[in-house]
């Protein structure tokens, strides 16, 4: 490891960059090497006056411009980066990072590109040894790491996996910034484009590797309905659709482990039916808007952050997340596993998450082999206790 640095920080001025940043610099607690990076100079020097780290170090590229980011990736051991819509900005780096053998983490929920990443790059990390985690945030971190702490967990107890867990968000408080809204508005836009993305958006398996084999079906929960067993109102959770896919690309890297039929899937808890029917009503009225480039075009134009825009820092501080497993033993006995955070899930909590996965790359997992991993497949229980230990992440079972 003979390279400047352990840890570059690339879109460092993005709203989720900026966070990032702050946390990086407050981070104290162990020794770390780290520059931050973007395609603009002047930005970059503001946010480090802003940091009050006169030493920190400032490297600048275009997301496009493949030399610039060699030149990057040949200094760090780990290139994190918050340089999205990944879909129309990342793929250059992905590329370069599989190439010179650099650890990467990011942000992305864009299924679509991530299956084009895979395709196209996942061979020449694991020959270059570069270690690949898309999704190293909000979503899908707490979805992946719940699901494996629970089945570990069963694992451990009674010798076998649960076949079929269910998440539900049982609580949370935050809101969605610019950057994410115009992720979720190209993945439309694609979509749109190449109507042959439909069929990869709706496949549960999509992020497994070819050989997976999984067959069985899974639910999907597009409306508002009453689940008799947990006797909760539920609804659609937004972010389903990236984590269902992450979970299951685990199960499918860890060999099978949490079985072969295994059902997962993910919905929010609703206090009433009134608020499970407007909400789904809500997200649906969204979709519909988002489906035409004129409804996009409006949207972003009215009432939708701006691109550097988001939620206050005292909007982040007031915000939180609990999530709850639910699995049942082979032998009848039923767990319950949360995962709770104590900032906004998307900006907040994903800043302080995203940089210990760069962290965790950097300094915990030299065994690991290259390859594009999950956060729970490449970093399991070390993940976990990072988090716990200085992101206000917890991962834990819930007593009966
Ligand atoms: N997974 C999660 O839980 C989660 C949570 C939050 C955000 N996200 C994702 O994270 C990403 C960032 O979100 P955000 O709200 O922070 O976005 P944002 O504020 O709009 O920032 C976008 C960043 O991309 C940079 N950029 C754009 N074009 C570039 C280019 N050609 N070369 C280099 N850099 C370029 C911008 O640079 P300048 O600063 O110079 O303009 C900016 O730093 C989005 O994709 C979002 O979906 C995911």
């Amino acid at each position: 490891m003979s390279n400047s640095f352990d840890i570059v920080l690339y879109g460092a001025t993005s709203f989720v960059g900026q966070i990032t940043a702050k946390y990086l610099a407050q981070h104290t607690s162990e020794p770390f090497s780290w520059a931050i990076a973007g395609r603009n100079r002047a930005k970059l020097d503001t946010l480090k006056a802003e940091l009050g780290l006169a030493d920190l170090p400032i490297l600048v590229a275009d997301s496009h411009d493949e030399d610039a980011l060699r030149s990057i990736a040949e200094q760090t051991n780990v290139i994190i980066t918050t340089v999205g819509p990944y879909a129309l900005y990342g793929e250059t780096l992905v590329k370069i990072c599989a190439e010179t053998g650099t650890d990467y983490c990011d942000l992305t929920g864009e299924p679509q590109w991530i299956k084009q990443m895979l395709d196209q790059y996942e061979a020449q990390a694991k020959e270059s040894g570069a270690r690949i985690i898309h999704c190293a945030g909000f979503d899908s971190i707490p979805s992946d790491l719940g699901v494996w702490a629970l089945q570990e967990h069963a694992i451990a107890a009674t010798g076998q996996p649960v076949s079929h867990i269910k998440m539900r968000v049982t609580k949370i408080r935050g809101a969605a910034s610019g950057g994410t809204v115009a992720s979720m508005l190209n993945v439309m836009a694609d979509v749109r484009k190449d109507k042959s993305l439909r069929k990869v958006l709706v496949n549960p398996y999509v992020l497994c590797p070819d050989e997976h084999g999984f067959h069985v079906r899974q639910t999907n929960h597009q409306k508002a309905q009453f689940e008799p067993d947990t006797k909760m109102w539920v609804m659609p959770f937004v972010m389903a659709a990236i984590n269902e896919r992450i979970v299951h690309r685990t199960n499918a890297l860890l060999g099978a482990r949490y079985g072969s039929a295994f059902r997962y899937d993910e919905a929010m808890r609703a206090k009433s039916a009134g608020q499970a029917w407007g909400m789904t009503l809500g997200l649906g009225a969204f979709m519909l808007g988002a489906a035409t480039g004129l409804g996009r075009t409006l949207m972003a134009k009215t009432f939708l952050p701006k691109p550097g825009e988001g939620p206050s820092e005292q909007a982040q501080l007031k915000g939180m997340f609990d999530m709850r497993f639910y699995g049942t033993t082979e032998d009848g006995s039923q767990l319950e596993f949360k995962v709770k955070g104590d900032r906004d899930p998307g900006y907040g909590s994903t800043a302080k998450m995203l940089a210990q996965v760069g962290l965790c790359l950097a300094k915990d997992v030299s065994e690991l082999e290259g390859g594009c991993w999950t956060p729970a497949s490449g970093l399991g229980q070390k993940l976990i206790d990072r988090l716990a230990a200085h992101a206000g992440v917890s991962v834990s079972q819930v007593k009966p």
